[in-house]
């Protein structure tokens, strides 16, 4: 047993299998009980994340675990830097919810090379091979659910169509964000082209609708600026929003436009947001039980500890650009003031805001 010196440990281990670490040979290999795991956080966009630091923290001390969790509140190089210093401490597992998804390569071939298992978490690693699995939700599973909720929305409060609508979509660095919005257009794009639905701004493509950092105040100052430009004698129905904190935002450029609440989208099940949806203002949201991500990545590092493979349910879907990263999907699920109750049900959080 050679508990005690993680650093050590893990470089036994990745000397036996050299440092070309297929998930197989990483995994077979097992570290020390009590080696240092790194976890690095993005920017606290949203409330998922600030709920998965505690619950890395609790989770990873509670499995007898050098836990290092950290946010990368500065930017990119910040988490950079972090990346390397949770190599230099012989982390035997990095977990790593990217900011940037593709300016880490460097940092992660470094802490390959030192035999680290990394594990890109919630968001994508991006042209790198050294990322041996993916454990997130079904990201383009998500993006069908809201362009689904966005039309059930449209047809339950705007009676007849065709509707007005407008579309937002995540920040470009961040994985996700592409298959959230190629997700929901797939649902509403035969919508537009049959007229149903009609985007007035004629912002249509990634690129036109992208928030820069996930940030409010770029949603709200492109609101603003489409309502200005293309809404003052037009009503506009709906809004198809990536998630919470983005929707929030959109509804609060509409409200000081004066105008009638539109049906909105959104995700990560906010607690302002599942407010807002049970007294009737936004119309749906996400839930992706943070606990249930954070428990499948600790448990798999469990495994690993232990020698066993990690769990893989998805080989074919996350091509990374270099590679088809092996993945742990979980599901995703819509929200809707008449579905809260059932679906926060084992929520402690959440539930009670169904009750009031
Ligand atoms: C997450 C979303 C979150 C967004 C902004 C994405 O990568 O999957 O749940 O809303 O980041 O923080």
């Amino acid at each position: 047993m050679l508990a005690g010196c993680s650093t050590s440990d893990r470089d036994a281990t990745a000397e036996e299998t050299g440092t070309d670490s297929t998930t197989e040979e990483t995994a077979a290999a097992g570290f020390a009980a009590d080696a240092t795991i790194g976890i690095a956080l993005p920017q606290k966009t949203s409330e998922n994340w600030v709920l998965a630091e505690q619950l890395f923290k609790d989770g990873l001390e509670e499995a007898g675990f050098n836990g290092i969790v950290q946010f990368a509140n500065g930017g990119v190089t910040e988490q950079q830097n972090q990346i390397q210093a949770m190599t230099e401490q012989g982390a035997a597992v990095i977990v790593v919810g990217a900011i940037d998804g593709s300016q880490l390569g460097t940092q992660l071939d470094a802490a390959k090379a030192d035999g680290a298992y990394v594990i890109a978490y919630d968001r994508l690693l991006k042209n790198t091979e050294a990322v041996d699995l993916y454990i997130a939700f079904d990201n383009y599973q998500v993006g069908v659910l809201q362009g689904t909720a966005l039309l059930e929305g449209l047809a339950a409060r705007k009676g007849d169509g065709p509707y007005n609508i407008e579309l937002i979509a995540g920040s470009p660095d961040d994985a996700n964000a592409t298959p959230f919005f190629e997700g929901a257009m797939s649902i509403l794009q035969p919508k537009i082209d049959d007229g149903t639905l009609v985007v007035v701004s004629d912002q249509v493509t990634f690129e036109e609708v992208a928030t820069q950092g996930w940030k409010a105040e770029n949603a709200q100052k492109r609101m603003d600026t489409v309502l200005s430009g293309f809404y003052t004698d037009t009503e506009l129905h709906g809004i198809l929003s990536p998630n919470d904190t983005l929707g929030r935002a959109a509804m609060t450029a509409v409200a000081q436009a004066g105008k009638d609440t539109p049906v909105v989208t959104g995700q990560d099940s906010e607690v302002e947001s599942v407010k807002s949806i049970m007294a009737g203002e936004q119309w749906s949201t996400i839930y992706k039980d943070t606990r249930e991500l954070v428990a499948q990545t600790i448990a798999t590092i469990k495994a690993l500890q232990a020698g066993e493979e990690a769990d893989v349910n998805d080989e074919t879907s996350y091509d990374n650009g270099v590679k088809i990263v092996p993945a742990y999907l979980l599901t995703p699920f819509i929200v809707t003031q008449e579905n809260a109750a059932e679906i926060y049900a084992d929520d402690a959080a959440l539930f009670p805001l169904t009750q009031e």
